[in-house]
């Protein structure tokens, strides 16, 4: 299986997480760009969906036509990932809901878990996991395990800004989950930060600087 890594170049895209990179957006405008960040590179993962055939009567007569014919399910990885959840709404409003609470260990890195609520029927769904950073990895890969125990069969994971340490460890542990992310930084320092990234983004995202 070949791994797959989609950067969304999208101009719109591109655009937004320009202004989420500026330290001088304050987190009113961080929050919202987030959210529309989520809704367009959304667009873009979920053209996976499966569809099926039927037909509806317009006012002219009866129009084959195709609607989604799978259930889906976001999940976010707390704090950071709650950002992009009300854009992806937005496009899927039938969506369920699943967090995953994991926090770095500030010495080792290492994610360490303190909470997991996941909707019914993984094995059937579409899953988007949601975290804006994917740095060294670890979260990621640990949110992927934890859905994979729950069954989850087709999980696509959705990052804003990738390290390419970090796409390079979920595409080992995890080939089967194509990432999507508008951007790739070459560089992670030795706390575990993206650079340039965008610095913490849950910190900038609830206002806890
Ligand atoms: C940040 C971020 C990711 C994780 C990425 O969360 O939101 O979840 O770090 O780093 P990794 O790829 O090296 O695992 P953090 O642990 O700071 O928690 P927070 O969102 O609650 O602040
Ligand atoms: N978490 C963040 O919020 N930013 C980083 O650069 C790395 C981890």
């Amino acid at each position: 299986m070949t791994p797959k890594l989609i950067v969304c170049e999208h101009p719109l895209i591109q655009d937004k997480l320009t202004a989420l990179r500026d330290k001088k957006t304050e987190p009113a405008m961080f929050r919202r760009l987030m959210e529309e960040t989520g809704a367009l590179m959304g667009y873009e993962v979920l053209r996976g969906l499966r569809t099926r055939k039927k037909t509806v009567r317009t006012p002219m007569g009866p129009a084959p036509s195709l609607c989604v014919d799978q259930s889906i399910v976001f999940v976010a990885i707390l704090r950071a990932g709650l950002g992009m959840i009300p854009g992806l709404l937005q496009i899927a409003p039938q969506a369920r809901i699943g967090h995953i609470g994991l926090y770095r260990d500030e010495e080792t890195l290492n994610p360490v878990r303190y909470y997991v609520r996941l909707p019914k029927d993984l094995d059937k769904s579409f899953v988007v996991l949601c975290d804006p950073m994917l740095a060294t990895g670890g979260s990621a890969v640990e949110a992927l395990h934890i859905l994979k125990t729950d069954k989850a069969k087709q999980i696509c994971l959705l990052s804003l800004i990738a390290s390419k340490a970090g796409v390079a460890r979920v595409h080992r542990e995890h080939p089967d989950v194509p990432i999507f992310t508008a951007g790739v930084d070459a560089v992670l320092n030795k706390v575990g930060y993206i650079v340039p990234g965008l610095g913490d983004a849950g910190d900038r995202l609830f206002a806890t600087l």
